[in-house]
């Protein structure tokens, strides 16, 4: 057998990228590579790209443009760009970049196999296409390779929603769902190599239809495999946030009390101007109907500031839903025009950069402050953590409590993969300190 070749694949932007980066690397592992840690010793190099924002994409070119040495001290080393920004620009990213010998669009990934032939016989290969078979049927089975207790599984993909600032609508395509009994499947094969929680993936997971009974179907399905101890989904929209689903927060136990849900502003004005169907009240009626069948939930959301027409009133309603909203977590971001999307081309309405970002600052010290509070507010606290890790220091275990708080304990290697109570003694910056209480 030939020695294997080298596989060094760099992941941006969201979870479902992560996802995707392990499928790419299990196909290509058909094609005889083993993954390694550095660009250094790789013979083929793969950037699985995000395009949400301005930066993230720009961060691409930097990041291929330091990649120039290497190929030039290897003429045989192979550069591919996977993700968002292989669908956006496609064919561009080689004109731009002409070391660039693959470009892959995030819905042909089945194809990776046959493109690297190509490649590998000096050839250029492009694939953006939106195939109808599903990828990660036609992709190779996942290996029996033992690993660590927490896992993504992608069960939906694309959006329909089509808010005026996004990308993904035309990056990802439209909203696909797998059907339920492979996910069963992928599933078990998960927690038969020592997977204890899943997180499911979606850019619109709430949307999923695979199951006859939607995410929440599937969910209780889920629930029913033995060893599967916890699930979690990400992302939802609030308008597709149903009866059901809301139900299974309240009594499916395996089901996390952690819920990801952005409203993206708190001004009517905007969410209209952003096309996301909802008002800022309705919003809050709809987290309050959750937190009435699981009020220990832990809220996270995401937020734009500076959307193009945004005034000092429409922020203060930012302010305010964040405060309101309880957010255990929240990201925001500055808003980024998209080349495509509707909201690029309200010119005329962009807010000043240096109003965002004084703008963006004053959210995130609020949120900052927030998240601080309630994350103080866990200690003396019992929680559940399912450790995942060795802390730094010695003789420390690392895990998740099912608020996803980091909680560190002293306790044995042996705590990897199982669920522990733990009683909350201290909270720094970033994670919660405690003491096994009982396995
Ligand atoms: N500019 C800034 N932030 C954006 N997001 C999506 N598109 C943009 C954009 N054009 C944010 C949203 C979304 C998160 C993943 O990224 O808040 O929920
Ligand atoms: Fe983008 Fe809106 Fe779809 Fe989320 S729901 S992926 S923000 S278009």
């Amino acid at each position: 057998m030939s020695a294997p070749k080298k596989l060094y694949i760099k992941t941006y932007g969201c979870q479902m990228n992560v996802y995707d980066s392990e499928r790419m690397a299990e196909t290509l592992g058909g094609k005889g590579y083993e993954e390694v840690k550095s660009p250094d010793e790789a013979d083929m190099i793969l950037l699985n790209t995000c395009h949400i924002r301005e930066k993230a994409a720009e961060k691409i070119y930097s990041e291929l443009g330091r990649y120039k040495g290497l190929k030039a001290a290897n003429p045989d080393l192979k550069i591919g760009v996977a993700g968002c920004v292989a669908q956006a620009e496609g064919e561009e990213i080689m004109k731009r970049q002409p070391m660039v010998d693959l470009v892959v669009g995030p819905q042909s990934y089945h194809r990776l196999p046959a493109m690297e032939e190509a490649v590998s016989k000096g050839q250029k290969a492009l694939d953006t296409d939106f195939p109808e078979e599903d990828k990660f049927e036609a992709m190779k089975s996942r290996p029996k390779a033992k690993r660590g207790p927490t896992a993504f599984l992608t069960v939906q993909e694309g959006c329909d929603k089509f808010c005026a600032f996004c990308v993904v609508p035309y990056t990802r395509g439209a909203e696909v769902s797998r059907p339920a009994d492979r996910i069963m499947t992928e599933a078990r094969n998960l927690v038969e190599v020592g997977v204890a929680e899943i997180t499911l993936l979606g850019q619109n997971v709430n949307a999923y239809n695979g199951h006859e009974n939607g995410l929440a179907g599937m969910i209780r399905d889920l629930a029913k495999i033995d060893g599967l101890e916890r699930i979690r989904f990400t992302t939802s929209h609030p308008n597709d946030m149903d009866d059901a689903l809301i139900a299974a927060h309240g009594d499916c136990e395996k089901l996390m009390p952690y819920l990801h849900l952005p409203v993206q502003s708190g001004s009517d004005r905007i969410l209209k101007a952003m096309n996301r169907k909802h008002t800022a009240e309705e919003y809050l009626r709809l987290i309050e109907r959750i937190r009435a069948v699981r009020p220990d939930l832990h809220l996270s959301g995401d937020f734009i500031v500076g959307f193009p027409g945004e005034t000092d009133q429409d922020f203060e309603d930012t302010l305010a839903i964040t405060r309101e909203a309880a957010y255990g977590t929240a990201f925001s971001f500055k808003y980024s025009p998209r080349p495509g999307t509707p909201a690029a081309e309200k010119t005329a309405l962009m807010v000043d950069p240096d109003v965002a970002s004084e703008r963006l600052a004053r959210l995130q010290q609020q949120i900052v402050q927030q998240q601080r509070d309630l994350q103080d507010a866990m200690v003396g606290r019992d929680v559940h953590v399912l450790f995942e890790k060795e802390g730094r220091l010695p003789g420390q275990m690392v895990g998740k409590s099912e608020y996803l708080h980091a909680v560190h304990v002293d306790g044995p290697l042996e705590l990897r993969g199982k669920i522990a109570k733990v009683r909350i003694v201290s909270s720094s910056s970033n994670s919660l300190a405690g003491q096994l209480i009982a396995t």
